[in-house]
């Protein structure tokens, strides 16, 4: 039978378990949004045993960054620090996709010269972000895109998947998830737009639909995934139906036989769960003809359910890889995971609270 330590194949790639690493965002750049190499080698490396890293979001344009000491990739010094991380994960025989991504609405004035952030249209979100200059900038009304932006836009997701592939990552994740640009385009609280990117459902997945399909040109549809959140309701985003718009799009991806789908939904009896629309990854396995891949709120127990029955291919964990570098190995042997020691040390620039975990085998050794 099916479970969390079979092989799968994903895309061309074929990968020796279905526990991948969930994208967290954890900073540990350098100015000018270098990714500082050494230390991302190590951490990404550290966790070369998971069936499949997805890196943090990593930004594909100055105007698609508004999160401090974030990484980007686009341009050639990004590109150049992300080789040895790549470089890392592959000497240990592990895969790594990263995670391209535009906050559009999100990205606060502070990080793009005091211009307003892009989006669908000018539909302000809710939110503060720390910036370079301040502790909190609140999010403000953002500009409706031109078709030319869109279509740059695009080419910059292109522009950035080229690169991916040119420092060595096995693929891309193309972040659709949890309110950033391409989620303001989906839904239609934020995309208000009279044109061909606006109105019906169909006219509101083409800025996404058409991302993928030029990406897929690019590098292959078979290093290309894509990340949904389609009930998730950060920055006060949300749709006025959820279920419709998110099974058009599924049904849509069906069209570009992609290495993966992910969805990120939170779990029933939990406090973002929206008890009105229920669970809807079941839902959406019903329509997506390719690899699915869940992720939210997952143990071993209850992903290894999901896996046996067949409801997902794959399951992503995002929390529980922060303090567990050999994720794995724990699962494998049924033992104790490491919390956390501080959530404020997520998104610090240091190495404290990031590679300094005891894998199993430390603690032995110390023991
Ligand atoms: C510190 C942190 C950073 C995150 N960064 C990202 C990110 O960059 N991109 C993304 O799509 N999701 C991000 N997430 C969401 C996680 O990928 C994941 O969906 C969430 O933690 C739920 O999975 P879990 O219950 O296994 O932790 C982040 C979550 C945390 C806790």
């Amino acid at each position: 039978m099916t479970d969390l330590f079979s092989p799968i194949q994903l895309g061309e790639y074929q990968l020796p378990n279905r526990i991948f690493m969930a994208p967290l965002t954890r900073a540990r750049s350098l100015a000018g949004a270098v990714p500082k190499a050494g230390l991302k080698a190590q951490y990404y490396s550290e966790r070369a045993s998971a069936g499949l890293i997805i890196t943090e979001a990593t930004a594909i344009s100055q105007m698609g960054l508004g999160w401090l000491n974030a990484p980007g990739i686009w341009n050639e010094a990004q590109q150049k620090a992300w080789s040895p991380v790549t470089d890392a994960v592959h000497e240990k025989a592990g895969h790594i996709f990263i995670q391209l991504w535009h906050m559009g609405a999100t990205v606060t004035p502070d990080f793009i010269e005091g211009k307003q952030p892009l989006s669908a249209s000018n539909v302000k979100l809710e939110g503060e972000f720390r910036t370079p200059k301040q502790r909190k900038q609140t999010l403000v009304e953002p500009r409706a895109m031109t078709l030319d932006e869109i279509k740059m836009v695009q080419d910059e997701f292109v522009i950035a998947a080229k690169r991916s592939i040119a420092a060595g990552f096995d693929g891309v994740e193309i972040h659709a998830a949890n309110g950033f640009l391409i989620d303001q385009f989906i839904r239609d609280k934020t995309n208000k737009r009279k044109d061909q990117y606006g109105g019906s459902i169909e006219n509101r997945l083409r800025f996404c639909l058409e991302i993928i399909e030029k990406v897929s040109k690019e590098i292959g549809a078979g290093k290309v995934g894509i990340r949904i959140s389609p009930t998730n309701t950060v920055w006060g985003l949300s749709d006025s139906d959820y279920l419709k718009t998110f099974s058009r799009l599924v049904e849509r991806l069906n069209e570009f036989n992609l290495a993966y789908l992910h969805v990120l939904e939170p779990k029933p009896n939990t406090d973002h769960f929206i008890e009105t629309i229920g669970y809807i990854t079941p839902k959406l396995r019903e329509l997506y003809k390719g690899t699915l891949i869940a992720n939210g709120g997952y143990t071993k127990e209850t992903a290894s359910k999901s896996i046996e029955a067949n409801e997902a291919d794959a399951v992503a964990f995002g929390s529980p890889f922060i303090a567990n570098p050999d994720l794995i190995e724990r699962f494998i042997e049924n033992a104790e995971l490491n919390t956390p020691a501080d959530d404020s040390l997520f998104y610090t620039n240091e190495a404290e609270g990031y590679t300094n975990y005891p894998t199993l085998n430390q603690l032995r050794k110390t023991a």
